[in-house]
């Protein structure tokens, strides 16, 4: 995709629904009773991916553009898989799936692409072997491929070290199947799809959120069923941040981005948009099924740099390569810490991000934990994306504001999570 400096975004649109709660959808519709019918769903390949593996356990899901219709069988009746599980590019089939197949009288193996199989495993293989389950990286070298064999699981409590939805979700999920209660401690609150989902379709599902250190607690205590829900998936905030910072950095813009889910543990992005100036309005905020909506309006606007840390990053940690790309076009200086997940990301997204800045001319500074980025003007280059859809994405905003033409390669893995990316573009001109 070969791309050029624009100015005047003006338009309407929506984006995709929510990645995260697409694939919650399929999940928990999958061991259900009842139908799960889902509207809105993201029809991205690593949502695909997770619809495969579930068709692959003996589930029924018929998908008509995206509306899909979960036949689920119950919280007993998935069925062995005849082939290995492929889950794509996707973590978080890959990490969420294995804490069901953990609970599962049946032998499974699950893998998928170079980058996922290169991902860590460790973060679930530890605990969930901690609640009893049989579960190794079948290379030893703490990445999928990995096998799970039948386990009992008991509940325990675990202590995460890292602020992680996927590891959150996978314990929570193997805990419907333990003996006793299963509790999840995380050093900031990350994601909380999972809690508000599984608390729709009748777990006995608790959260704490502890103000003074920052903590949050899910428990969850094993229940005799799951039952089918109706569910309308928001617009993915994640997808929407790539025009929320089209409309600030293009000059002359007004965008208004309808039906975004706007649940904190994911809004992040929408603060630190403000902190740097960003005229943002949020319209008709609402609550479905839980989740927070709105519309959001974005104007073109001058912007600073920042300071991003601490409890904020788990909010708006798949945000951060448009962040640094907004970053590279603020006054003064951005600095990001307290972001080491980014380097087990689709790719090492500290390298990648401060790579491709670099070759656009930014003067930016990798750092252990993130980087430091000084604002200026950012020209034409060629975009090595590793085939990561966030870096194709962000660098191709960072192309609408560059000087002379940016060529993003191998910009077709958007697909993973925004197949109609560039499509949206021409409503916008
Ligand atoms: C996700 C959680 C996040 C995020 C990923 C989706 C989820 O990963 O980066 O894109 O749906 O639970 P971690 O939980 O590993 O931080």
């Amino acid at each position: 995709m070969e791309l050029c400096s624009i100015t005047g975004l003006k338009g309407k649109i929506t984006v995709p629904g929510d990645k995260s709660i697409s694939h919650r959808c399929v999940m928990f519709g999958s061991i259900a009773q009842g139908i799960t019918e889902i509207h809105n769903f993201l029809e991205g390949a690593d949502c695909l991916a997770t619809i495969r593996c579930f068709g692959t356990l003996g589930i029924e899901i018929e998908k008509n553009g995206s509306t899909v219709l979960v036949h689920g069988k119950g919280l007993h009746g998935l069925s062995a898989p005849s082939e290995i599980l492929d889950a794509g590019n996707s973590g978080t089939t890959t990490r969420l799936i294995s804490g069901i197949l953990a609970g599962q009288p049946f032998d499974s193996k699950i893998s998928g692409d170079r980058s996922l199989n290169s991902r860590p495993m460790n973060r679930i293989i530890e605990p969930l072997t901690q609640m009893g389950a049989n579960i190794s990286s079948i290379l030893r070298n703490g990445c999928a491929p990995l096998y799970i064999a039948p386990g009992s699981l008991h509940g325990i409590h675990y202590d995460s070290p890292v602020a992680s939805a996927q590891v959150k979700s996978c314990l929570l999920l193997a805990g419907l199947y333990a003996d006793q209660e299963t509790s999840v401690t995380e050093p900031s609150l990350s994601r909380n799809h999972t809690e508000l989902m599984l608390k729709e379709f009748g777990a006995d599902i608790r959260s704490t959120h502890d103000l003074d250190n920052s903590k949050a607690t899910a428990s969850i205590s094993p229940c005799k069923e799951l039952y089918g829900q109706k569910i309308t998936v928001p617009g993915d905030i994640s997808s929407a941040a790539y025009f929320i910072a089209a409309g600030l950095i293009v000059p002359d813009s007004e965008i208004m981005i309808e039906n975004v889910g706007i649940n904190p543990t994911r809004a992040g992005i929408l603060k630190v948009c403000e902190d740097m100036g960003g005229d943002i309005t949020l319209l008709n905020e609402r609550v479905q099924g839980g989740e927070k909506i709105a519309d959001i309006l974005v104007r073109t606007s001058r912007l600073h740099g920042v300071t991003i840390q601490g409890d904020i990053i788990p909010t708006l940690i798949d945000e951060i390569p448009v962040i640094a790309v907004m970053a590279a076009v603020a006054e003064g200086t951005t600095v990001i810490k307290d972001a080491a997940e980014l380097k087990v990301k689709e790719t090492d997204r500290i390298e990648t991000i401060c790579d491709n800045l670099k070759s656009m001319g930014c003067n930016v500074t990798p750092t252990p934990d993130g980087m430091i980025i000084s604002g200026g003007k950012l020209r034409g280059t060629s975009i090595h994306t590793l085939l990561d859809h966030r870096i194709a994405m962000a660098f191709s905003i960072a192309a609408l504001v560059a000087e002379g033409n940016t060529k993003i390669l191998d910009s077709k893995c958007v697909d993973v999570s925004y197949p109609e990316f560039y499509d949206t573009f021409e409503d916008l001109l």
